[in-house]
Parts: C-alpha cells; structure tokens; sequence
C-alpha cells in the first residue's frame, strides 16, 4: 500500500508505533520496523543524551530499516537538555523525529538542517496547522480516544480526523484507537495517510515491557480508562488501577485548588516499576480505550501483517462488493 506516508519516511506499510514512555526502546523500534513500519524510540525515556546515543545504536544493530525517535515536550519543573538530545539524533544519523506535547518550533532549525524528516503529535486542527506553517513534514492526529495525552477539545477522530483533511496540506496519520484492519481503512477513508497506534504495540512479543501490563491491557474493555489531571489541563488517559481510584479521590477532594503536588506521588516517576517491574497498580499509566479492541499477544510482524491482510481484504471485497465490483478470487472460494 503507497500513501504520502509510506512515501514520505521510505516505509512498507503507512503505520507508525508511537513513543511511549518506558516502552519505546530499540527492541519495540526495530521489530515494528523490520515487519515494515515505522518503530520509534521514545527519547526522554534515556536519562541522558548519551543512553539516547546508545539505544540509538542499538537499534541500528538490530534493523537496517528507518527508525524515528520521538521527543516530547511536556512541561517540566527542569526541563530536558533537548539540543543535547538533538545533537544525539543528528549524530545518531536518526531522519525521522516525532515531536509531540509543546510546539517544537524553537527546535526545528538544527533538524532541518539535518534533512530529518518531522511528524509532530497533536491533539487538535489548529495546533495541526501550526505545524503545518513552521515547518514540519507531516501531522499525527491524535484523537480523544488516545492513550497518553488527549489534550483539553475532547474532540474524537470521527470528527478530528475529516477536519484535519479539510485544513492540512501536509499528509497526517491517523492515531488514538486505532488497532487493526478496520481502523487502518477507516482512517485511510477519513482522510489520514496512515495510522499510529500506541496501545496496540505494548500487547506484543516484542514489547521490552514486563508481561503483567500487556495481560492488563487484554483484560481491559474499553471501558476501563480514565482522565486524569483535568483540573490541571494536563489531562492523560490512563488505565484504571487501585492508584488512580486514589488519584480520582483526591481530585474530587481538591476540585478547582488541585495542585500537582497533591497527585505527585501516584503519577510522577512510575513508569519503571510499572513498566518493568509489572507493578501495575502502582499509579497512573497511559492507556488507550482501544483496550477493548486487544485480545491478544501477537508478535510485532504477525500484527503488522494482519492488519495489512485484513485492511486489503475489507478495501477489495466488502468496499468494492458494495459497489458491485466482483469479490477477490480468495474470497469467492471462501
Ligand atoms: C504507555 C504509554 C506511554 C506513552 N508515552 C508517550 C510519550 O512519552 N510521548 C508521546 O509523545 N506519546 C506518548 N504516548 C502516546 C502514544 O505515542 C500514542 O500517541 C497514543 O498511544 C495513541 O493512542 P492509542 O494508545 O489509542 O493507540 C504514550 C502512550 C502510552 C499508551
């Protein structure tokens, strides 16, 4: 399948695994580039740009195909040495970044010069075409259904989606509850080039992640997820634990005078224990309500494949059946 994103990151197939804190390391990166994706590496999670340095290395031992590497900017009590960790994709000879959180316009110009290719994240149109007018080569939409940051519109990507296609001139992928065939051609008839998905890749063989929190999200429904930090306006959709029922409790508490102080300890400096240590009530941890769509553990290639399988064979026989158009020769058999 050729879209302005297979095209754009010189990739097989238009789907990109997002940066995920804690989950994105070479090993997630390179097995969802090697089945023919785009594997991103998730920055921040390496303390230093030095470890940035060496994860990007390792994951070019383990795959000769494009990778990314994602940089987020959140707000932050000390912020990140971020041309520091710019300088380590420069040199790490990384040509795909994906931003996301703040705008990356200050940060643009040393990637440019670099001939690095930038998807930037964002939750809403106008923050799209922001993107679209400082520079960056392509958006990933990120719709209220997202696990992570779904920002304060609320706005799903039933609606998000064809309104980002009305505005953008730049090719987007579609993400947040995306998951399989269906939501590949969805997204592809909405407007988007392609879909990320985040959710869907920590339910893998591959996922460097402790085995605990890829059984917690099989065993979720689509129900289970929860917005946190509202009153913050830094809302996230985490999956709902016995620490984010205490979260919620002291949010209702504190209404309006909510202070992050209040929430520190049940959402800040988790993510090793829970991520690696599969201590998954131990507080808040990012999760899509595309849960409800996951029931297995398949490996990175076999999930990637399926999805392009499935989604050529919804184009061919139920789209085009409904125009009238003769069935594949494989599903007449069937
Ligand atoms: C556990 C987890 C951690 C995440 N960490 C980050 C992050 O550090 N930076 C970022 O830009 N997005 C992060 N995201 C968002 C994903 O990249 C992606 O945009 C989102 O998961 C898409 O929604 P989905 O989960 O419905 O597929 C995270 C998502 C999850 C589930």
């Amino acid at each position: 399948m050729k879209t302005a994103i297979t095209e754009l990151f010189g990739i097989r197939h238009p789907i990109i695994q997002g940066g995920m804190h804690y989950v994105g390391f070479a090993e997630l990166a390179a097995a969802v580039s090697n089945a023919g994706g785009l594997g991103i590496i998730t920055g921040l999670t390496q303390k230093t740009p030095e470890l940035l340095a060496r994860e990007i290395a390792r994951c070019r031992d383990m795959t000769d195909r494009p990778f990314g590497v994602n940089l987020t900017f959140l707000p932050a009590l000390k912020a990140p040495p971020y041309p520091e960790y710019i300088a380590a994709i420069v040199e790490g000879g990384v040509k795909i970044v994906e931003t996301a959180g703040r705008s990356p316009e200050q940060y643009l110009p040393p990637l440019k010069a670099a001939d690095i290719k930038i998807i930037h994240k964002c939750t809403s149109v106008r923050h799209s075409l922001k993107a679209e007018r400082i520079g960056c080569d392509a958006v990933s939409v990120d719709g209220f259904e997202c696990g992570g940051h779904p920002g304060e519109d609320d706005v799903p990507n039933f609606i998000l989606l064809p309104r980002a296609a009305d505005e953008l001139k730049i090719p987007f992928v579609a993400s947040g509850g995306m998951a399989d065939g269906r939501s590949l051609v969805a997204a592809l008839a909405l407007g988007a080039a392609g879909m990320n998905m985040g959710t869907r890749f920590i339910a893998t063989k591959e996922a460097p992640v402790h085995e605990n929190v890829k059984q917690a999200i099989v065993a979720a429904s689509e129900l289970d997820t929860r917005l946190i930090m509202r009153a913050l306006r830094n809302t996230e959709r985490v999956l709902k634990n016995a620490g984010v029922d205490r979260l919620l409790e002291i949010e209702r508490d504190k209404g309006a005078a909510l202070s992050f102080a209040d929430i520190q300890e049940h959402v800040a400096g988790l993510y090793p224990r829970i991520m690696l240590e599969g201590d998954v009530d131990a507080g808040a941890w990012s999760c899509g309500m595309v849960a409800g769509l996951i029931h297995d553990i398949p490996t990175v290639a076999e999930l990637i494949d399926r999805i392009m399988t499935d989604a050529e064979r919804l184009i061919r026989d139920r789209l085009m059946g409904l125009l009238g158009h003769s069935a594949t020769p494989a599903a007449k058999v069937a």
